[in-house]
C-alpha cells in the first residue's frame, strides 16, 4: 500500500451557471482516521468529490492529495481508490468489471479475487452486475476503490443501501483501512448512519464549511438542557421567568436552557410551585449535528443567486 496522505480543500467555490454548490470550502482529512463527510441533502458533498477526483474543474480554490491535483497522480488508482454513482455495464461480471480496470491500470489480475473476496461477494464474482442488488452494487464499488491497495479512499454515501449486517460489515471494514494507515473520507446525509464509524467530521450546509473536527468534539457541542413539569404549567412558567429562565413548552414539560436541573428545582421552589418532574437532559448527536445544518439553512449562505429562481434559498 502507498501511504496515506492528507486530502486538502482549500478555498473551493463550484458553480453551476447561477447555482453555488460549493462556496469558499477548506478543510484537511487526515491519513489513519475515518472522517465523515457530513451535510444534509444538496449541501454540496458529491460536488466537492467530484472536483477532489478531476471529474469538475473547480470555480476557485484547491481540492487536492498532500498538494496534487488527481488528474496529476502519477499511479491514481494505486493512490486513491474513490467510489461515487456505482456505474457499471449492466452486461458485465463483476469479476469482468474489475479486470478491465485491473489491466487498463496495469494492475495484476489476481487482485480482483482478492478484492472481490474482501468486500464479502467473492460467491457473485461470475454473475452480470445488471443482476446485483443495490447492497451488491456498493460492495462492489468498494472491491473498485480497493484494487490498487490505495492509502487514501474516497466514498460517496458508501452505507446507502445496505441492510443491517452491510452496515456493521462497513463499519468493521472502514475501522479497518484507517487502523491500517489510510486516508478514508465517507459522505453520508445522515450523522446517525456514520457516527459509529468516524473518528472526525467535516460538516457542511448550504455549501459552506459548518463544522471541522472530532466526533467528540460534536458531542460536547450538544449542550445539556433540564427538562421539567409541574401539574400547573402556568405557574411554572412566571416561575422561570421570574428566575430568568429561557424555556421552551413541550409534551413532557418545559426545556430550560440550564444545565443543571438544581438551579431549575430552585426557581419553581422560590415561585411556590409543585415539580411532578425535573430531569437533565442530554441531546443527542443527531440534535446537534441538525441544529448545526439547520443554523447554517438560516443563514442561506450558498443559495442560488436572489432572483434567479423562485426558490428564495430554501435549496
Ligand atoms: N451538474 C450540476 N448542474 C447544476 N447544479 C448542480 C450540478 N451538480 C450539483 N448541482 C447543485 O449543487 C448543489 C449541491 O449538490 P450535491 O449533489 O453536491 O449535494 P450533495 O451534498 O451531494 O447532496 P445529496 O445528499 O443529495 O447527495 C445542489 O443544489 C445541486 O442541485
Ligand atoms: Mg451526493
Amino acid at each position: 500500500m502507498a501511504g496515506g496522505i492528507p486530502i486538502e480543500v482549500s478555498g473551493l467555490t463550484k458553480r453551476f451557471g447561477p447555482v453555488t454548490a460549493v462556496e469558499d470550502l477548506s478543510f484537511t482529512v487526515q491519513p489513519g482516521r475515518v472522517t465523515g463527510f457530513l451535510g444534509p441533502n444538496g449541501a454540496g458533498k458529491t460536488t466537492t468529490l467530484r472536483v477532489l477526483l478531476g471529474l469538475e474543474r473547480p470555480t476557485g480554490g484547491s481540492a487536492t492529495f498532500d498538494g496534487t491535483a488527481y488528474a496529476a497522480l502519477e499511479r491514481p488508482l494505486e493512490t486513491v481508490g474513490a467510489a461515487l454513482e456505482a456505474d457499471f455495464h449492466p452486461g458485465r461480471t463483476a469479476k469482468n468489471h474489475l479486470a478491465v480496470y485491473a489491466t487498463a491500470a496495469g494492475i495484476p489480475r489476481a487482485r480482483v479475487a482478492q478484492v472481490l473476496d474482501q468486500v464479502g461477494i467473492a460467491e457473485f464474482a461470475d454473475r452480470r452486475v445488471g443482476g446485483f442488488s443495490l447492497g451488491m452494487r456498493q460492495r462492489l464499488s468498494l472491491a473498485y476503490t480497493l484494487l490498487g491497495d490505495p492509502g487514501v479512499l474516497v466514498l460517496d454515501e458508501p452505507i446507502n443501501g445496505l441492510d443491517p449486517e452491510g452496515i456493521k460489515w462497513i463499519r468493521v471494514f472502514l475501522r479497518t483501512l484507517a487502523a491500517e494507515g489510510r486516508t478514508v473520507l465517507v459522505s453520508s446525509h445522515l450523522l446517525s448512519e456514520v457516527q459509529q464509524s468516524v473518528d472526525d467530521v467535516v460538516i457542511i450546509a448550504k455549501g459552506r464549511l459548518v463544522k471541522t473536527g472530532t466526533l467528540t468534539s460534536l458531542e460536547l457541542d450538544a449542550a445539556p438542557r433540564t427538562v421539567v413539569d409541574s401539574p400547573d404549567r402556568a405557574a411554572l412558567r412566571a416561575a422561570l421567568e421570574a428566575a430568568g429562565l429561557s424555556a421552551s413548552e413541550g409534551r413532557q414539560g418545559f426545556i430550560v436552557d440550564e444545565p443543571d436541573p438544581g438551579r431549575v428545582g430552585h426557581a419553581a421552589f422560590v415561585g411556590g410551585v409543585e415539580v411532578s418532574s425535573l430531569h437533565r437532559l442530554k441531546s443527542g448527536l443527531e440534535d446537534s449535528f441538525l441544529s448545526l445544518v439547520e443554523g447554517a439553512s438560516d443563514a442561506g449562505t450558498a443559495a442560488p443567486h436572489p432572483g434567479t429562481t423562485g426558490e428564495g434559498g430554501d435549496r
